[in-house]
């Protein structure tokens, strides 16, 4: 949560896709961070947890009950923090919204799952990853990115898509050695040819550019 708020920027409206408990919207809310925060959730028991916890906040935080950004208006909120779900849920939730196709919005992004599926659409579809932070929590290592629509497209690499801009820093290893058993996972069920091969050559150079 705490590498989340700090790429959100200082003095912009916020919006919190899936706040569920709450906590991220209400820190950049009461920190003064953010003049206003649009908690929202899909399901209505985890934006009354919200509502609770924000009430000290009164007029800070707005919460609304929907799918992803249909309940943001465009241009309402330029942060917008999507944290929490699996990566295809967040590309779901950014596809329906074509208006974050704009270098005025700053995207914060925390997978739950499948990180290289996001990096590869964020690339695909035009968006530079401006930083990534890596974080561990319950044991399982989490990349908190931050991207911004840049418009140039590029198809990444396997390592780009596996470790995006995470090289180098603290964790970075334990992270190569979390992605790399999904990929000895999804190689498994290769049948050999081209791709398995070319699955086989990604695991030799993660583990080499990780020391693994
Ligand atoms: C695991 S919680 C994450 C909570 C918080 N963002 C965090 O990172 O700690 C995921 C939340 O996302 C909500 N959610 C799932 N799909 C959603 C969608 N399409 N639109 C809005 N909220 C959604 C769920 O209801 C749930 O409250």
């Amino acid at each position: 949560m705490a590498a989340a708020f700090a790429y959100v920027r200082s003095g912009h409206v916020a919006a919190d896709i899936g706040c569920d408990h709450g906590k991220l919207s209400a820190a950049l809310a009461g920190s003064g961070r953010c003049p206003l925060v649009l908690a929202c959730d899909l399901r209505p028991d985890p934006l009354e947890k919200a509502r609770r916890r924000c009430a000290p906040y009164g007029d800070a935080v707005q919460c609304r009950l929907g799918d992803g950004l249909s309940v943001v208006h465009p241009g309402e909120a330029e942060d917008i923090i999507i944290a929490g779900m699996g990566a295809e849920t967040v590309i779901e939730i950014l596809e329906a919204a074509p208006w974050v196709f704009d270098a005025r919005y700053n995207l914060v992004l925390v997978p739950a799952t499948k990180h290289s599926v996001l990096r590869r659409w964020l690339a695909r579809r035009g968006f530079a990853l401006l930083g990534e932070t890596l974080c561990q929590a319950a044991g399982r290592w989490y990349a908190v990115m931050n991207a911004r629509y840049a418009g140039t497209e590029h198809e990444p690499d396997g390592l780009e898509c596996l470790c995006g801009q995470t090289e180098g820093q603290p964790g970075f290893s334990a992270y190569c050695a979390q992605q790399n058993i999904k990929l000895k996972k999804y190689r498994l069920g290769l049948a050999p040819g081209a791709e398995a091969d070319a699955v086989d050559a990604l695991i030799e150079e993660l583990e080499k550019r990780a020391c693994l």
